[in-house]
């Protein structure tokens, strides 16, 4: 089979007079399909009606070449370590934004101006609180359990909890869940954490910003005044929005495909929480920090290096490489800075585990593994050193990533649930098994 494309495209998004033919080779016939532009970033074939004309599927695991929806929140340029949202590159969100506006921004297209600011972060604040009897499902869980673990079932409770915002076809129920997911988010992660401490829950305080009242939920305790440290505010301020969204990425289309069926938000987004979990994906910032209490020291780099290079060792370097980027990861660069302040801060002078993540760094890119393959440092490389300076366990890395995606899920399920094309997701396969064959009776069988 073969493709030819024809006419070049003009610069609009949408449909146009490109398009792109289809040759079987064993028949000889051929089929035209309609290619579409996006604002920027590579075209697609309009694949939807190739079944249907053709009685061919495309085989694609993985995703790797395609769109499954149209989205106009998030644009990655991977080859030029370009990350926008609505637009903004995410330096500038990261250096002149807050989490609050960037929040604003996913979920209604533009920046807030002050009274829009003014009244979403109020919304937001007002929906802190969780039910009451939320605690006695955390009292169910073993205190020794994963945090990732909690947040998926608690996460998936509050559909039980919030019934008066599960209709999907109501807009303003839609608004109402969207604000309850992301204000409630920081509780909830608060809550696990000091679950598997055994310490009192902290309940928010609505005269603080959304992420001095997290820090605080996670390290008050009742028999001591809460010192709030600006500077680590705002780094945590900035990894909330280093993570707000990411396009098309596993958890994302996992919140997509389970709330194209119609399910409530809160379902969804514990679906997207399950998702996030793997070390391929948001598991990561926590293996990271693993990886280099294993590697503990400078002269064993090139070791682990060698290792990660070796198809039969099955190690690879976590927080290294990315299906999307090949090229630095634009948020690894601010979160190196971000990693710099941070300790600057809390005045520690010299941190074993950042000089090792910085000599990894430096000898994985001058490798020609690595340089070749284009693998770079992602996201995930140097949050988790700053999380741990913070006082954060690692096993509390990817609920706190959970915790600032949510946003992305909700703007993109929204977006989804708003679009007059949305359909239920249901990918085809390549069947491999059996061919028909007769039913053999248990005795008769070998
Ligand atoms: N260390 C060593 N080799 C690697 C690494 C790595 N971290 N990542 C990819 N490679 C190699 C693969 O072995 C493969 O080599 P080959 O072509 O010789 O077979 C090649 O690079 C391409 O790798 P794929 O697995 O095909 O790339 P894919 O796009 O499917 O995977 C992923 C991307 C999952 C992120 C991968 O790079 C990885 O496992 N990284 C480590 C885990 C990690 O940091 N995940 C966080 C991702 S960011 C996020 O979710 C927030």
């Amino acid at each position: 089979m073969a493709t030819t494309t024809k006419t070049a495209a003009a610069p609009k998004a949408g449909r146009n007079e490109h398009t792109v033919t289809l040759t079987d080779n064993a028949t000889g016939k051929s089929w035209t399909f309609p290619v579409m532009d996006g604002s920027i970033g590579p075209k697609v074939i309009d694949v939807r009606k190739l079944y249907a004309d053709t009685g061919f599927f495309t085989y694609d695991p993985g995703f790797t070449s395609t769109g499954s929806c149209q989205s106009a929140l998030t644009f990655i340029d991977g080859d030029e370590g370009v990350l926008l949202h609505r637009g903004y590159a995410i330096e500038d969100l990261a250096e002149h934004s807050d989490f609050m506006e960037v929040c604003y921004l996913l979920l209604n297209g533009e920046l807030p101006n002050a009274a829009q600011k003014a009244k979403f972060e109020h919304d937001i604040t007002y929906h802190t609180m969780v039910h009451e009897q939320l605690q006695y499902l955390y009292r169910g869980f073993r205190r020794d359990a994963h945090p990732m673990a909690v947040m998926v079932g608690v996460v998936g409770a509050l559909s039980a909890f919030y019934h008066d915002s599960t209709d999907i076809n109501d807009p303003h129920q839609r608004m109402v869940a969207s604000h309850r997911l992301i204000a409630k988010m920081p509780t909830i992660a608060a809550m696990a954490y000091k679950y598997s401490l055994g310490q009192p829950f902290v309940y928010p305080r609505n005269d603080l910003d959304y992420a001095t009242n997290f820090l605080r939920m996670c390290f008050a305790v009742p028999c001591e005044d809460y010192r709030i440290n600006p500077v680590l505010s705002k780094a945590m301020d900035r990894i909330f929005i280093l993570h707000a969204d990411h396009e098309q990425n596993a958890s994302t289309s996992t919140v997509r495909l389970a709330g194209s069926s119609g399910a409530n938000p809160f379902a969804c987004i514990a679906a997207g929480i399950a998702s996030l979990w793997g070390p391929a994906h948001g598991g990561a910032n926590e293996a990271v920090l693993n990886m280099l209490r294993e590697i503990g020291s400078k002269d064993k780099v090139p070791e682990y290096v060698k290792r990660a290079k070796s198809k039969d060792s099955g190690f690879r370097l976590m927080g290294f490489g990315h299906r999307v980027y090949k090229n630095y990861d634009p948020r690894a660069a601010v979160m190196r800075k971000t990693c710099h302040e941070v300790l600057e801060e809390l005045g520690v002078k010299d941190e074993p585990l950042l000089d090792l993540a910085m000599e990894l760094e430096r000898v994985a890119l001058e490798d020609d593994y690595f340089v070749s393959k284009k693998l770079y440092p992602n996201v995930d490389f140097y949050s988790g050193i700053i999380l741990k300076a913070m006082g954060f366990p690692t096993s509390m890395f990817t609920v706190l990533f959970a915790l600032a995606r949510t946003v992305g899920w909700v703007a993109q399920w929204k977006e989804m649930i708003e679009d007059p094309s949305q359909k239920i997701g249901r990918p085809r396969q390549l069947y491999t098994g059996p061919t028909k064959r007769a039913y053999v009776a248990v005795a008769k069988r070998k």
